[in-house]
């Protein structure tokens, strides 16, 4: 017999059900209702209607590929205006997503990193001299270094472009236009559903066309100089593709193609993992026993000095506060998933073609599988016999199937280098007082977070 979801009490005609919504946090605010409500759910938001799943079976039921394929939510959606066909906001149709698939997936094998390695040790290297250089008892803000370390690490490994982040008081214009364009499609998707307020959204609409205009522009210009240049390009992200156009390869794409993808990657690349390291760093702060024995793991494992490419992966512990961290707040915390025919979702509800869920990660990640602790921060529920004893499709940070994240290895490698880093040179210590609160961009950010670092 056929279940009918569940959905909150109290239902406006119109506004739906935005009593309760703070509109900073639609993410967490889904996350309680469905504490309330139980592991699949629905909500309407301004005649939007959004189903959420979280239980292990549905998950692992929408996983099935052969059900179920990727579905770009409103949000994901209103990125296009930014992202285009690039990989992230593609549909699964578009010509573009395979072509790019293809020619980029190479960049990303884990023989990949390898070339990356250097690369991500020098920017781990600029933190620590910008640590250095301050005054160590005044706490540094923790979420506003990992971004811009995350963004110069992808701008150099994927572009060979530097945007200077650590010498910058201010942030880099192309940060802010993209933070700018990024919070501007967020904010406007529920808006712009009602023709009262995409007039509302009018003047905002005009200023996101000046930030538009001036990211292609950046973008462009590292294009044309790779273009131009005599010397043979680096082997990154760019030359794959300009490479691939220059010599006639099946899997090219043009050069506005290629223009989304590089904002793509900007975007995809720093956020997430810069969110990671600071969920990372704020566990270990608050958790001292773990904290002693990832500092005791790197200390033994890379002998004092400067790690080669095969001791990032021997940090089985640091790998593990990673996953644990990214278990409780998952970066990017939900992801769609549309039927491919007519079904029924656990044996009872039913889903069209073309119906779609949420996947809500931070409630599959608390699921009963993960024990009567779910909130309870614990590296150690990664041992391997610990996953094993799990079901499979009950981690997903990194989303799933052919549309799964294609920079996990190159995440798992820059977190855990950074986290080795900062604990190989560093003790860390955060404000006693501090409760974490969690921002909701586009991506989780632990917010007013500081440490104070002191050299060991
Ligand atoms: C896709 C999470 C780091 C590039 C995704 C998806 C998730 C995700 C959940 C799937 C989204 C969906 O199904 O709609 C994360 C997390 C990261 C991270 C938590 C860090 C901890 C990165 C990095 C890069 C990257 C470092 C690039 C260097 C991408 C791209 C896609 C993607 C291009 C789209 C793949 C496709 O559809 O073909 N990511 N990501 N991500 N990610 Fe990541």
């Amino acid at each position: 017999t056929d279940a009918r979801i569940p959905h909150p009490a109290w239902r406006l005609p119109v506004l739906g059900d935005v009593l309760g919504i703070n509109i900073r946090t639609p993410l967490q605010n889904s996350v309680s209702i469905g504490r309330e409500l139980g592991p699949i759910f629905e909500r309407n938001v301004l005649g939007n209607r959004f189903v959420f799943a979280s239980g292990a079976d549905m998950v692992a039921e929408l996983s099935d590929e052969s059900r179920f394929a990727k579905h770009l939510a409103p949000g994901v959606k209103a990125l296009r205006g930014i992202g285009g066909d690039g990989l992230f906001t593609a549909y699964n149709h578009e010509p573009n997503w395979g072509k790019a698939h293809n020619l980029l997936a190479p960049a990303f094998s884990q023989t990949a990193m390898r070339s990356y390695h250097r690369t991500m040790l020098d920017v781990a290297g600029e933190l620590v001299d910008h640590w250095d250089s301050r005054d160590s008892d005044s706490p540094v803000d923790i979420s506003a270094d990992m971004t811009k370390l995350t963004l110069e690490t992808i701008g150099r490994t994927g572009f060979s472009y530097s945007f200077d982040s650590f010498e910058r008081e201010e942030q880099h214009p192309f940060v802010k236009a993209m933070v700018g364009a990024l919070s501007h499609s967020q904010r406007t998707t529920f808006l712009k559903s009602t023709a009262l307020g995409r007039v509302l959204a009018r003047r905002a609409d005009q200023r996101d066309e000046v930030r538009k205009a001036y990211m292609a522009e950046v973008v462009d210009e590292v294009i044309r100089a790779r273009r131009t240049s005599t010397e043979p390009g680096p082997e990154d992200l760019l030359e794959l593709m300009l490479r691939a156009a220059r010599e006639n390869d099946p899997n090219r794409i043009d050069e506005l193609n290629i223009r989304h993808q590089v904002v793509t990657f900007l975007v995809a690349g720093h956020e997430t993992t810069s969110g990671a390291l600071s969920f990372a760093l704020y566990y270990l702060s608050r958790n001292p026993d773990v904290l002693a024995k990832a500092q005791a793991e790197v200390d033994k494992v890379w002998e004092g000095e400067e790690p080669a490419f095969e001791k990032i992966a021997k940090l089985r512990y640091v790998r593990r506060v990673l996953d644990e961290s990214l278990r409780l707040w998952p970066t990017a915390p939900a992801y769609g998933r549309a039927a491919l025919e007519d079904t029924t979702l656990v044996g009872k509800y039913p889903m069209k073609k073309g119906d779609w869920m949420l996947v809500l990660i931070p409630s599959l990640h608390r699921d009963p599988v993960w024990g009567n602790d779910p909130e309870a921060f614990d590296p150690d529920r990664f041992l391997p016999a610990n996953i094993k004893a799990r079901p499979a499709h009950v981690y997903k940070p990194f989303g799933t199937g052919e549309r799964a994240c294609i920079g996990r290895q190159f995440a798992i490698h820059e977190a855990v280098l950074v986290l080795g880093t900062i604990l190989q040179k560093y003790t860390i210590e955060a404000d006693p007082d501090y409760e974490l609160k969690v921002a909701e961009r586009l991506t989780l950010m632990p917010e007013g977070f500081n440490l104070t670092v002191r050299r060991r």
